[in-house]
Parts: structure tokens; C-alpha cells; sequence
């Protein structure tokens, strides 16, 4: 099909995309969140607060869509690059370091759940230390190295195909 690309070569392509707009969903989502609703309700609270949690609950089933589909392509993508047995040392120190700061994020959104905290209520010292570790901005952080480490990933593969 399409020339010298096989239909395997399709599929992943499909994996890739849904893993990409997983990501983009997800990360996006919770930088509207940190750096849009935020700075808004910290100016006009009356009029922001009472629809947050309304927001929150909606936008709680775009995340758990998303993860869901980040974790099912991820673990395809890896799979597919560790069978083709081109993956160097480097890509795969790369790799571990993304699954890493990845299962923290996981973890982020399980802590979200369990302990019913709500990112939007104003807090101070240590628990506002705390809630930026554990709220949507640290969400935004680590997602943002995430995505530039899968960049790396790409780069480390393409050099070493091309070896
Ligand atoms: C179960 C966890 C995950 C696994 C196993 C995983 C695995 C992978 C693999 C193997 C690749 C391909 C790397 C390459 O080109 O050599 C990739 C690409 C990518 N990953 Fe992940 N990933 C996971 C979670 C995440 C998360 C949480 C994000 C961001 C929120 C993310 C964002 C991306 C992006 C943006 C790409 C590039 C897609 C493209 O090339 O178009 N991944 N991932």
C-alpha cells in the first residue's frame, strides 16, 4: 500500500498519532487549567469558582480517556521499537527516564482521586508548597519534559537506524 510502506508500518503510524493526541489532550487540558483558569479565578473568584467543579468533573473523563489510550500506544510504541532491535543504550536510559516522570504523572492522578483534592482551593505555606508538587501545575512540568523527551527518542532512533 502507498509505495514501500507496509501496512504494519500504518498501524504504528495510527499508534503514534492516538499517543501523540493522547498527550496533547492531557497536557493541554491541564495547561488551561494552570496558567488560564488559575490567573482568571485568582482576578474574578465569584465569578469562576462555582463553575470549576462542573469543569473539573468533565474534563476528569478527558483525562482518564486519554491516559487509558497514552498507556495502551505507549507500551505498543515501546514493544515495536524493542522487536526491531534497533533501540540503542541511550534511547533506552531516555525511555526509562520518560516512563518514569510518566508513572509520576499516573501517580499524580490517582493522588488527585484518593484524597479528593481539589487543585482550585487556595492554600498556604507548606500545603501550597505541596499542592503545586501535587496540582496541575506540576502535571504541566513534567508533562513538558515528557514531551521533549519523546523528541529526544525520536532523534536517538532516527541516528541509529541511519547508522
Ligand atoms: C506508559 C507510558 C508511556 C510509554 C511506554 C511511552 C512510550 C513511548 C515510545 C516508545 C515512544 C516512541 C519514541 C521513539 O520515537 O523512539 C513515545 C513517543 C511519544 N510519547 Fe510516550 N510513552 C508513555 C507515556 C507518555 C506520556 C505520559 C506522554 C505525554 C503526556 C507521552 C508523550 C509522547 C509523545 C508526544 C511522543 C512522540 C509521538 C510522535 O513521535 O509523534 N508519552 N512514547
Amino acid at each position: 500500500m502507498f509505495g514501500d510502506i507496509s501496512v504494519n508500518d500504518w498501524i504504528m503510524l495510527i499508534v503514534r498519532w492516538a499517543h501523540a493526541i493522547g498527550a496533547v489532550a492531557w497536557i493541554g487540558g491541564s495547561a488551561f487549567f494552570a496558567l488560564v483558569l488559575r490567573p482568571v479565578e485568582r482576578a474574578n473568584p465569584n465569578l469562576v469558582r462555582p463553575i470549576l467543579r462542573p469543569l473539573g468533573s468533565v474534563y476528569r473523563e478527558l483525562v482518564d480517556i486519554s491516559v487509558i489510550a497514552i498507556i495502551i500506544t505507549g507500551l505498543i510504541l515501546m514493544f515495536d521499537r524493542l522487536t526491531g532491535n534497533d533501540a540503542s543504550t541511550a534511547w533506552f536510559i531516555v525511555l526509562g527516564v520518560k516512563l518514569a516522570l510518566a508513572i509520576w504523572m499516573f501517580y499524580l492522578v490517582w493522588h488527585f482521586r484518593q484524597s479528593d483534592f481539589d487543585p482550585t482551593e487556595q492554600s498556604t505555606g507548606l500545603t501550597a508548597r505541596l499542592s503545586w508538587l501535587i496540582g496541575y501545575n506540576a502535571m504541566v512540568f513534567l508533562g513538558v519534559i515528557v514531551f521533549f523527551l519523546a523528541s529526544v527518542l525520536r532523534v536517538l532512533f532516527e541516528s541509529s537506524i541511519s547508522n
